[in-house]
């Protein structure tokens, strides 16, 4: 898993299985992936408790066969999936098919949701010089973990989890991470702060927007945990976005309109410009004040309704 042998090797299988017992029913367990795919910038273990997945799992473990050596979906168990079935596990298709067990646990992901905007893993693996893996499309890597959910779900339940993913992944990138990386940009090209990484504030905001908060809502999405996909997420992300960097980026504009450097007074202008163009879209209307009256008293109207029901 990343590690660096003394003796040139890459990997570590101990990652996964313990050196003595290498018991198969300790590796699919979930708290085994749980050992590193946690916290508050990867909370897989999180989301996976959070969801009818890890619910099951836990109330069903007795009925999951974990220990037969055989261990193929659909055929030695339907119960519940763990962190394994999904990812990594032998799957008896609704088709017939039989898949079978990869330890390659991107062969079934179609969205890369580690960087500040999300890509498709090909174009990751790809950067990290992965040749083999670099030839096999989402589409493909997609249609694989379909056949994983369809043992379980019917195709139509599926689609409908897919398009609802896409849609919070997509929101979540033109929103405010294509946005948020250009705008960096700019503070950077024109040096409007230090070269030193993470010494203001804007850094540390910028970061968690997209490394923890933003990680939170695309990975929670992905998983189906509903309050790692809001509260812990997309809430987390507006509130910083709103309340944090942008006053923050404004802040800088003053500043450095102080310098008598023309560089920065020019990308001061720059920076004003990119926010102002930016928080025209009519995604961020309600926040500078200018919604139209239609969806002005839409919004009115529906606060009222929810008062009339709720506020008693
Ligand atoms: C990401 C965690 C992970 C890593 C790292 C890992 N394994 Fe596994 N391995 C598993 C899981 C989970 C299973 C159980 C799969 C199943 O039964 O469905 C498994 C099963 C196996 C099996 C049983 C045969 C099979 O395919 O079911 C062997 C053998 C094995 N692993 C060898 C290795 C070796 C050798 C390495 C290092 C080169 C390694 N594993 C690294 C998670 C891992
Ligand atoms: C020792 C730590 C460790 C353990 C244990 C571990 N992982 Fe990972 N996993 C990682 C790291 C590190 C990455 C790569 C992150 C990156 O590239 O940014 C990763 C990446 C992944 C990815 C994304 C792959 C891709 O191509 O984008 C999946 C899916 C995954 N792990 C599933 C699992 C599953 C399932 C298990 C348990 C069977 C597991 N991991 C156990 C550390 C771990
Ligand atoms: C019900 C099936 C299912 C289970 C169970 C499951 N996952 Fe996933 N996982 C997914 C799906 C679907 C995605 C998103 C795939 C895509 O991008 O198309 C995903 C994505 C991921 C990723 C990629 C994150 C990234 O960068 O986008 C990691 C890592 C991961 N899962 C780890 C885990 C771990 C650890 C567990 C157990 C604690 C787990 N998964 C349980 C289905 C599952
Ligand atoms: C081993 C069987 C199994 C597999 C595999 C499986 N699921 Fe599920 N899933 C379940 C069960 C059981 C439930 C709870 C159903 C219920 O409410 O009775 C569930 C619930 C769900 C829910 C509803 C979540 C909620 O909070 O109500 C969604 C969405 C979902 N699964 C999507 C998927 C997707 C997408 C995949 C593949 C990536 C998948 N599942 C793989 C068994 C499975």
């Amino acid at each position: 898993m990343g590690r660096l042998n003394p003796d040139g090797s890459v990997g570590a299988c101990s990652a996964c299985h313990q050196r003595h017992a290498f018991s198969a029913a300790q590796a699919r367990r979930p708290e085994n992936c749980g050992k590193c795919h946690l916290g508050p910038d990867h909370p897989q273990k999180e989301i996976y408790e959070e969801s009818k997945h890890g619910i099951g799992f836990a109330a069903q473990v007795d009925d999951l066969n974990l220990e037969s050596p055989k261990w193929v979906l659909g055929e030695d168990y339907t119960a519940a999936p763990t962190c394994a079935t999904c990812h990594m596990s032998a799957v008896r298709t609704a088709d017939g098919e039989l898949v079978p067990t990869t330890h390659d646990v991107g062969l079934r992901i179609s969205w890369n949701n580690r960087p500040a905007v999300s890509i498709r893993p090909e174009v990751s693996d790809k950067k990290l010089g992965l040749e083999k893996m670099a030839k096999v499309g989402w589409e493909t890597r997609r249609a694989n973990m379909v056949k994983v959910c369809t043992v379980c779900h019917s195709p139509n339940y599926v689609d409908n989890f897919y398009e609802q993913y896409d849609g919070v992944i997509n929101l979540y990138n033109s929103k405010f991470a294509e946005p948020g990386l250009r705008i960096m940009k700019t503070v950077y090209d024109y040096e409007l702060i230090t070269r030193m990484k993470f010494d203001d504030p804007v850094e540390w905001t910028w970061w968690e927007l997209w490394h923890h908060e933003g990680r939170r809502a695309r990975h929670g999405v992905s998983m189906m945990a509903p309050d790692y996909t809001h509260w812990h997420g997309l809430y987390d992300v507006a509130k910083h976005w709103y309340m944090k960097f942008i006053p923050e980026l404004r802040e800088i504009v003053e500043d450095n309109k102080q310098s008598d450097d023309p560089r920065k007074i020019e990308g001061t202008e720059v920076l004003e410009k990119e926010l102002k163009a930016l928080l025209e879209r009519p995604e961020h209307a309600w926040y500078t004040g200018n919604l139209n009256e239609k969806e002005r008293a839409k919004r009115q109207e529906a606060q009222e309704d929810f008062k009339e029901r709720y506020a008693r």
